[in-house]
């Protein structure tokens, strides 16, 4: 999500820690920032913006000497973009800094001891609390301090830690978040992409879960988590810059689809405590609740498919209608709105010209309104009445994968809170679907390993001209996506039918050959579009299915069948959607499309 760097040796650190920031700008960052230690002071500079700021604030980094430093590019997720939210970040005593990558859960809690503590907080971040608590747990032993520090801190973090009592000594920590080491000569680094270090070394010590390392000039040393010494062997990193700034991935759009289980968990987790949902930025009263008739979604593209299928479960959950409406339509529509609705708006990047537009239409008519955007301080964000981020991390391919994916994520948690808030679910349903819903991220993960057939499966159903998606309910909403990615992506026409309508016109258009992709994963209503596959294999066409794990019946009427773990049908959208991305972009590959970048489309639609 952030990038973070770290430099320990005989020159002056801050102009390499710059270098080694303009290296993560292609993932991303609204603001940057470097911390530099020396003669016991550390010295610190931030800037919202972008880093030529940062280099003319510094003077191309003259202005901050010293050997030692770290340094950080932020794509803000807790706290506007603003040059006090920036990293590093600073204890109240001066003494530490951090730089931080990943997400703090338990940041509320902490930040509420620290201040009970005495501990005055200046940015609204989630990594602050970490400073302050290695100021806390300071008795003259750096490497003690961060450890107690750390293991008070749930969720995902990579750190970089500056201590002005120990002039080139930086600590580096890695929890669920990448974090390299680069062994220089007399000199050594850390990062969070090796894009940041190649430039100086090529040998590297890759940290596991829970290690963390100390870093001088002269030496690195590793330990467990009980503090104990490791041996880690040294790897050579043989990337190429442009493979490096994708992780190894041949495209960005695989790369996101691959960061899916972790985005995903990373929207989810910090809202369930003790199997208990709470939404950070929306906590309606049950009466509050109770007096919305009415829920309107609104969305562009992806992010209004999304809506259409987390419908589902707000319906079926809250017991209150809710309506999915294209933003570009519902602007100029005759919208039957008031105070009475709740209107929720979806955006990735929280700028999409058509649905600012929605938004604030549905507003003069008096709705109130929850956004769930990615994007922290976007136009949507702050127009909203309340703001929950998806947390999913910049995304730089066009066409989203995990934008949706958390999206819809977000859109669950909503539901089961809701429902629970108004007393419709009993508690032991409650706790069901939270476990639900904590086990998707490891249900991504199982598609993306299960279905290594996937390229083969693209070629043999790259038909060229087009391809058909069928399903019903929720497989509806998922085949209305699929089709979506197909078509921005690899430019074949695609076309999502509700399982049902086939018979209404468009099983004309199959016959010898057709493509036609089954949705039939849930199982309230699989066996019925399963009849629609023998329909369309009578036509001629070829049939590849989806279907939950365990469904052996598809298999003598599909051609193909690509598997999904079993989850709630009212949460298995966020699960299916993962094999129709990869199956779009084996077909792209396939055809030679340019995947990350579709011609005539924009990441960001910031006109009408
Ligand atoms: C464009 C993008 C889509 C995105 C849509 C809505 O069309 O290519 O991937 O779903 O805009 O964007 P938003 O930022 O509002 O989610």
């Amino acid at each position: 999500m952030c990038g973070i760097v770290g430099f320990t040796g005989k020159q002056n650190a801050a102009p390499i820690l710059l270098e080694g920031l303009k290296k993560l700008e292609y993932r991303g960052y609204d603001s940057a920032g470097i911390a530099v230690a020396q003669d016991g002071v550390i010295s610190v500079s931030k800037v919202s913006g972008r880093i030529a700021n940062l280099c003319e604030k510094t003077e191309d980094g003259k202005t901050l000497p010293g050997f030692s430093g770290i340094g950080h590019t932020r794509w803000a997720t807790h706290g506007a973009p603003t040059d006090v939210n920036a990293h590093p970040h600073m204890s109240c005593d001066g003494r530490f800094s951090v730089v931080h990558n990943g997400i703090i859960e338990n940041y509320m809690a902490l930040r509420e001891e620290l201040t009970a503590n005495g501990y005055t907080f200046s940015s609204q971040t989630d990594t602050e609390v970490i400073v302050h608590l290695i100021e806390m747990y300071y008795h003259g032993d750096f490497k003690e301090a961060v450890m107690r520090a750390t293991s008070r801190l749930t969720g995902s973090y990579a750190l970089g830690v500056l201590c002005a009592d120990c002039p080139g000594k930086i600590i580096a920590v890695r929890e669920a978040s990448p974090l390299i080491l680069g062994i220089g000569v007399g000199e050594n680094f850390f990062a969070s992409d090796v894009t940041a270090l190649v430039a100086y070394t090529r040998n590297a010590l890759y940290l596991d879960d829970g290690e963390f390392a100390e870093l001088t000039s002269e030496s690195i040393t590793v330990y467990d988590c009980t503090g104990a010494v490791i041996h880690k062997p040294v790897s050579r990193i043989t990337w190429s810059i442009e493979a490096a700034e994708k992780g190894g991935y041949e495209h960005f759009m695989l790369k996101e689809i691959m960061e899916q289980p972790c985005a995903v968990k990373t929207a989810l987790a910090p809202r369930v405590h003790e199997n208990h949902v709470q939404l950070d930025d929306f906590s309606y009263t049950a009466e509050e609740l109770r007096s919305i008739r009415k829920i309107v979604i609104t969305a562009c593209g992806s992010a209004y498919y999304a809506g259409c299928a987390g419908k589902y479960a707000i319906e079926k959950l809250c017991h209150i209608p809710v309506d999915v409406q294209l933003a570009s339509e519902l602007r100029y529509g005759e919208p039957q709105i008031d105070s009475d609705t709740l209107l929720i708006v979806l955006s990735q990047s929280g700028e999409t010209a058509d649905t600012i537009a929605a938004m604030k239409e549905c507003q003069s008519l008096g709705a109130r309104t929850l956004a769930i955007v990615n994007v922290v301080g976007s136009t949507i964000a702050k127009l909203a009445d309340h703001t929950l981020y998806t947390w999913a991390g910049p995304e730089i391919a066009v066409a989203t994968t995990k934008g949706y994916t958390t999206q819809l994520s977000v859109l669950y948690l909503f539901a089961v809170y809701a429902a629970h808030t108004m007393e419709l679910l009993p508690e032991q349903e409650y706790v069901r679907l939270i476990g639900e819903l904590q086990s998707i991220p490891k249900k991504i993960q199982q598609v993306l390993d299960m279905n290594t057939a996937l390229p083969q499966l693209a070629k043999k159903y790259n038909s060229g001209h087009s391809v058909f998606y069928i399903g019903r309910n929720t497989d509806y909403a998922v085949a209305l996506e699929g089709a979506l990615k197909m078509k921005e992506i690899s430019y074949i026409h695609a076309e999502a039918y509700a399982a049902g309508e086939l018979k209404h016109g468009t099983i004309a258009l199959i016959d010898e050959g057709q493509s036609v992709i089954a949705l039939c994963c849930n199982s309230r209503i699989a066996e019925k579009t399963m009849n629609n596959i023998v329909e369309v294999k009578a036509r001629g066409a070829q049939v590849l299915a989806l279907a939950v794990k365990g469904n052996r019946a598809v298999l003598a009427q599909a051609d193909d069948v690509i598997y999904i773990p079993d989850l709630d049908p009212l949460f298995q959208a966020v699960v299916e959607i993962v094999p129709l991305q990869l199956l779009a972009y084996y077909v792209a590959k396939e055809n030679g499309c340019d995947i990350d970048k579709p011609k005539n489309l924009a990441k960001s639609v910031t006109v009408e």
